[in-house]
């Protein structure tokens, strides 16, 4: 006979197969990520462009894919009022039957702006109200801290000027007060831009005097930092995504790419 112990033991290692399907049974689900952000997501255009077309064209496995709500000028007050987020909600309700949802909240360029009309608490109190919405319709959110503008001190060798630390912090904090997930592209992009110097990472500008937004290959180049971060994180999400060697190898050595 099973002594109480023996019995509790077993249950324990039965209950995740009871809960959760195997994945030696069941394929996953393919994923859907809606990409919420300001310019820095966003599509390339004429006065825009982020990582998040990079992400979605190059770095998704087939069968997963996802839409990019990045915003020109948005924050988190203006995405809400003006129809942006109602939007990626009921984007996120028609996809959760059919895939795993993800939905990416990336937020700081303008609402650090003193002309925003968002003060730092109302900062906090949206991000934070995002992942609330998001969890309560099934999907999992995602804080992404904000891409670094690619704006240098007049050190020697020059450093990026980090000002987006605050919204930085804040970010990580709505993720924590949140339980939700969070991936730090903030460092990991000043990083990287510290380590190529100045002409390289001037090479992703929009225009040649525009710091703040990607080129098409900027945003393949980000776009990959944002899948891989993501990826090393969360093994659910390293599923659905699928590896660029020679690019990662880059990044992550901090070579011109
Ligand atoms: C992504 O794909 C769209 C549609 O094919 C294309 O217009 C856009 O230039 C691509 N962007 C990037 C960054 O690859
Ligand atoms: C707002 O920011 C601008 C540009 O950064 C600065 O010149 C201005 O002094 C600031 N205004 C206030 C009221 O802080
Ligand atoms: C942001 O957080 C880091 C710790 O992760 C801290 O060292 C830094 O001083 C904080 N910066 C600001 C501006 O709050
Ligand atoms: C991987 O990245 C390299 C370097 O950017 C690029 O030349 C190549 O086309 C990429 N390969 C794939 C399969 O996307």
């Amino acid at each position: 006979m099973f002594s109480l112990f023996q019995t509790v033991l077993l249950l324990l290692h039965l209950l995740p197969s009871l809960t959760q399907a195997s994945p030696h049974h069941f394929a996953p689900k393919p994923a859907y990520f809606l990409l919420a952000g300001d310019s820095t997501t966003a599509t390339q255009s004429v006065g825009g462009g982020g990582w998040g077309d990079g992400f979605l064209n190059y770095t998704l496995k087939s069968g997963s894919s996802g839409h990019n709500y990045g915003h020109n000028g948005a924050t988190t007050k203006s995405f809400r009022e003006g129809g942006d987020w109602a939007r990626v909600i009921s984007d996120a309700k028609a996809k959760v039957g059919d895939y795993a949802v993800y939905v990416t909240i990336q937020f700081g360029h303008n609402d650090q702006k003193n002309t925003s009309g968002v003060s730092l608490e109302e900062y906090s109190g949206n991000l934070e109200a995002f992942a609330k919405e998001v969890k309560e319709v099934g999907a999992v959110p995602i804080f992404v801290t904000s891409l670094t503008r690619r704006k240098y001190n007049t050190a020697t060798p020059p450093k990026i000027k980090q000002d987006l630390e605050v919204q930085r912090n804040l970010t990580l904090a709505a993720a924590q007060a949140t339980r939700s997930r969070q991936i730090d592209l903030n460092i990991a992009s000043t990083n990287y831009c510290n380590a190529i110097g100045t002409e390289a990472a001037w090479g992703y500008n929009l225009h040649p005097t525009d710091y703040t937004h990607l080129n098409v290959h900027g945003s393949v180049v980000f776009g990959r930092m944002v899948s891989e971060l993501m990826a090393k994180r969360y093994a659910d999400i390293g599923a659905v995504t699928e590896r660029n060697l020679t690019l990662s190898r880059e990044i992550w050595d901090g070579v011109a790419a």
